[in-house]
This record gives structure tokens, sequence and C-alpha cells, in this order.
């Protein structure tokens, strides 16, 4: 006799290209433990993302800048447990892939030892090298351009990026660039809503905003956002508090995906000119 499995397939990095092709929009949550992991996984998020956020959310810290690759495998080992269809991205921590051994060294404990099946960077320019080192050894790599938190010291605050005509011109020819170099992904953080909008329609890998308009090919928030937990922090105007209007945690997460889904998330209100 045979048994029909009713596993529902992995989300892959090829699916996510074949989303972006196909016009369906990509939900992304941050996450750091299993049974939360569980939860989104039901709830249909395609793609859990350990993010450094957790230096913030999780430990207390003021920024992202204290975590560490140690920090990240824990978490990411956890993450991995709760998931069954939905793709784990994992945060190459502050100065972690300050060079291309380096950025290999931390990848490999990320994906072997946390479970990743992608690691997510911040920048371009000096970071280019390394996404290619990276994509060249079949590690897939995320890239995350606009407001990168671990540049905060030197950005002065998390605050909108590229609105000026030379900063919004950087951003697009970074976007290329990163993708030009081997990224599958990119994140797009605090950026205008019509900026992000050009630079997605420019590139054959999708984009995930936050804080950057619903023209994106998919969206992310912090789960502690999206279940409207108010921490020491500012809430930032692009989050939308989810479990407000849910009955549960897990239908607040499917609330997101199918709000991700159908373009009402995010709406005017969460996005910056
Ligand atoms: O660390 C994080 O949570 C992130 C998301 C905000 C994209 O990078």
């Amino acid at each position: 006799m045979t048994t029909q499995s009713t596993r529902i397939p992995p989300v892959t990095v090829p699916a996510l290209h074949q989303m972006k092709a196909d016009g369906r929009r990509i939900s992304m949550l941050t996450c750091y433990d299993a049974t939360f992991a569980f939860a989104m996984d039901h709830a249909g998020v395609d793609t859990v993302l350990v993010g450094d956020s957790l230096g913030m959310v999780v430990q207390g810290c003021d920024s992202t800048l204290p975590v560490t690759v140690d920090h990240i495998v824990y978490h990411a080992a956890a993450v991995a447990r709760g998931l069954s269809r939905a793709l784990l991205v994992a945060d190459l921590p502050f100065l972690s892939y300050a060079t291309p051994g380096r950025a290999l060294d931390a990848s490999r404990r990320l994906m072997g030892e946390g479970g990743a099946a992608m690691v997510k960077l911040e920048g371009a320019g000096p970071m280019l090298e390394t996404i290619a080192t990276l994509a060249q050894r079949d590690v897939p790599v995320c890239a995350h351009l606009g407001l990168t938190p671990q540049s905060v010291m030197k950005l002065g605050g998390f605050r909108v990026q590229g609105r000026e005509a030379v900063a919004a011109q950087r951003l697009r020819a970074d976007a290329l660039a990163v993708q030009e170099a081997g990224a599958d992904l990119l994140v797009l953080e605090c950026v205008p809503r019509m900026l992000a909008a050009e630079i997605t329609a420019s590139l054959r890998i999708p984009t995930i905003g936050i804080g950057a308009g619903a023209q994106c090919d998919g969206q992310v928030l912090v789960m502690h956002d999206l279940l409207g937990l108010r921490g020491r922090h500012r809430t930032p105007r692009f989050v939308k508090d989810f479990l407000a209007e849910s009955d549960s945690v897990e239908d607040a997460f499917a609330a997101y995906v199918a709000a991700v889904r159908d373009g009402s998330f995010p709406a005017q209100a969460h996005g910056f000119d």
C-alpha cells in the first residue's frame, strides 16, 4: 500500500523568485524561538528571519550591535526546529562579515549549526565582494539596503533613507549592484514608497519591504511589533498591530499573511514619501 504525503513542499530560493515572476507577494516575519516559529509556519508565513533585531526585542539592548554569531546560531537552531515549510533566513551580525573569509565562516555556522537556508547582510559598496564570494560558494544571500540598523552610529539614528536625489540615485545603483553580485533577495527598510516601487520594478530578485510601501514583492515585520508588544523602544510608523483584530497569535500571523498577499498591508499610513 502506498501512502500519500500531505506535507506542503518547503519554500525554496527558486520558489521565491517564481513568486516574484508570478506577482505573488512574499510574507516574512522575524522569529527567535521554536514555538512562535511553529505558529508562523502553520499560519503560512513564507520566510522567517532570525534577525539581529533580537538584540533589541529579546536582549533589551539599544541597538543590534551587541549581537554575536553565537546568539544568532542559538536562536536559528531553535526556530529551525519549529519550521517545516517556511524558508529560514538568518542575519550575519555586525562585523561578522567584515571580510569575505569571515563571512564564509559565519555563514557556515548559521547554515550548518543554525539550519538557515539563507544569510542576510547589510550594505553594498565594500560588501559586494563578500556577496559575490558567498554566492559563488552557493550561500544564498539576502541583501539589506536603505536604513541599515548596523550603521546606526554612522547614520546618527533610525531614519528614512533615500529622500534626497543623490541618496535615491545611490540606492538605485546599490540595489542593482547587490543583484549583480549574486544576492537572491533584497530587504528595503525605511525607503520612500515611490523609490522602493521603482527599485522593485528594476530588479529580477524579489524585494521585501519594511516601511517601504506596498509595491515591494513582499513585506517583513518584527514579530513583537505585529503582536502590539511595546518595549523600551518607540514603535515605528510602519508597524501594524495584527493581534488587536485577531483572536489568537496564530490568527494574527494568518491575518498578516493574508494582508500581505492581497496588498492591503502596508496601507498608505504605514509608508513614507
Ligand atoms: O533584524 C531584523 O529584524 C531585520 C528586519 C527588520 C528586516 O533586519
